[in-house]
């Protein structure tokens, strides 16, 4: 019996974990749920979970699960920084970190601190620190799982493998919604049209990501620390179909792909079950039937976030910090109506322009390092916005 503890429960990433648990349950046990917002949700994770901590982002979020629960709750029931590391550190020996951006680094980071293996979905995290999460990483002894399909694909791929062996690394892109649109199209983009993935059912964020290819650029960064890879050896084709999730390239030539129907339960099982693989109840791919795998090269002049990430990566130790900050700003602000869609790109280019031109700093020792570098960040968007809607930033 394997006990895990999930953070993001109610997102998408969380739901299917639970899914892939609840098929399992001589397997897994949950000790530790952590969501936002949706305590409803949550309310009904609980009942069927019994986990016995919970925490959810606000106090009032509490008040309201806790009358929605009744004599049903939990022991342990929390709210906001501090139920999140509760959830982090819970008795258990995997945590899921589904969590959405940089608010999962401090609770990813203490799951780590306190020898828990961790199956990481929220990228932003490896984004922001990956040397600091790196180091602790080895420090405790734990593992790092992959749950993007993408780096899952990758983690596959070089079982087995010297890592020293590798050429280079190749992240699939779906190309996401508006691959084939023009430059004068995307300008006009509505929050819906870029919610609206072609493959994958996602959370509003990654799935604006997926639109801008920042998602990509971000896969990008977080490849590069996952695998201890150079950035001149990580790239990215667009493959449409999202049937070949990834790919390694040996000093032999030899590539190993992995291939599947685009489902994330399958990456999810994997890192939940690792070593082993569990048996899952989903459809086989059949090769016959998608008949053709397409591969395209990125079009950076309409997709330029992708080359925002490999710049930062050039840059400095925070620069992918600053990129990331100013990118979750800049969709916020897009999803609530606020930014038009060509400013999620000019916005993180111009933040990242103003980071790389300061002179100093951009080493990443602590914490504290990667929190400044992601305010200041913040502060730039805010001010760009402040000044685009007249002092009233949405
Ligand atoms: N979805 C996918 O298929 C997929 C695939 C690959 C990688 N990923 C990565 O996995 C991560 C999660 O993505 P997702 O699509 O699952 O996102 P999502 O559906 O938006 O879910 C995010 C989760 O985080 C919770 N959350 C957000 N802010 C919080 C806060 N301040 N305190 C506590 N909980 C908070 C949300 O809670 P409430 O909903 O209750 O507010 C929700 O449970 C992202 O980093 C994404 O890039 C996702």
């Amino acid at each position: 019996m394997k006990r895990i503890a999930v953070l993001g429960s109610t997102g998408s990433v969380g739901e299917q974990t639970l899914d892939v648990v609840a098929a399992h349950p001589e397997r897994y046990e949950v000790v530790a749920l952590a969501a936002g917002r949706r305590v409803e949700k949550l309310a009904e994770q609980v009942r069927r979970f019994r986990p016995s901590v919970v925490s959810v982002a606000e106090p009032a979020g509490l008040a309201t699960l806790r009358e929605l629960l009744g004599p049903a709750a939990p022991p342990t029931l929390l709210a906001g920084a501090a139920g999140l590391e509760a959830v982090a550190t819970a008795d258990c020996e995997l945590v899921v970190a589904g969590l959405v951006g940089a608010v999962g680094l401090a609770p990813t980071l203490a799951a780590v601190r306190a020898g828990r293996h961790v199956a990481l979905a929220n990228k932003e995290v490896l984004v922001m620190a990956g040397a600091l999460v790196r180091r602790e990483v080895a420090a405790a002894g734990v593992t790092l799982l992959p749950v993007d399909s993408e780096h899952s694909a990758i983690f596959q791929a070089l079982t087995g493998e010297d890592p020293a062996h590798v050429r280079k690394i190749i992240l699939t892109a779906s190309g996401g919604p508006f691959r084939t649109w023009s430059a004068e199209r995307i300008a006009r983009a509505s929050v819906e049209e870029a919610l609206a993935h072609p493959n994958w059912d996602m959370g509003p964020k990654i799935s604006v990501d997926s639109a801008t290819l920042m998602n990509k650029g971000l896969e990008v960064i977080e490849a590069r620390w996952l695998f201890d890879v150079p950035p001149e050896r990580v790239e990215v084709v667009v493959h449409p179909q999202s049937i070949v999730h990834s790919l390694v390239e040996f000093r032999d030539t030899s590539v190993m792909a992995q291939l599947g129907l685009p489902d994330m339960r399958v990456p999810i099982a994997v890192a939940l079950a690792h070593p082993e693989r569990l048996p899952l109840e989903l459809p086989s791919l059949d090769l016959a039937a998608v008949g053709r795998l397409d591969f395209e090269t990125p079009d950076t002049k309409r997709f330029p976030c992708l080359s925002l990430a490999f710049e930062a990566l050039a840059a400095d130790e925070a620069a992918p910090a600053v990129l990331n900050a100013a990118n979750e700003v800049a969709v916020e602000s897009f999803l609530a109506g606020g930014l038009p869609y060509p400013e999620i790109a000019a916005t993180n280019a111009a933040v990242l322009e103003a980071w790389t031109a300061r002179a100093g700093g951009g080493a990443l020792r602590d914490l504290a390092d990667v929190l400044e570098a992601d305010a200041w960040a913040r502060a730039r968007v805010r001010e760009r916005l402040g000044a685009a809607t007249g002092g009233n930033p949405t």
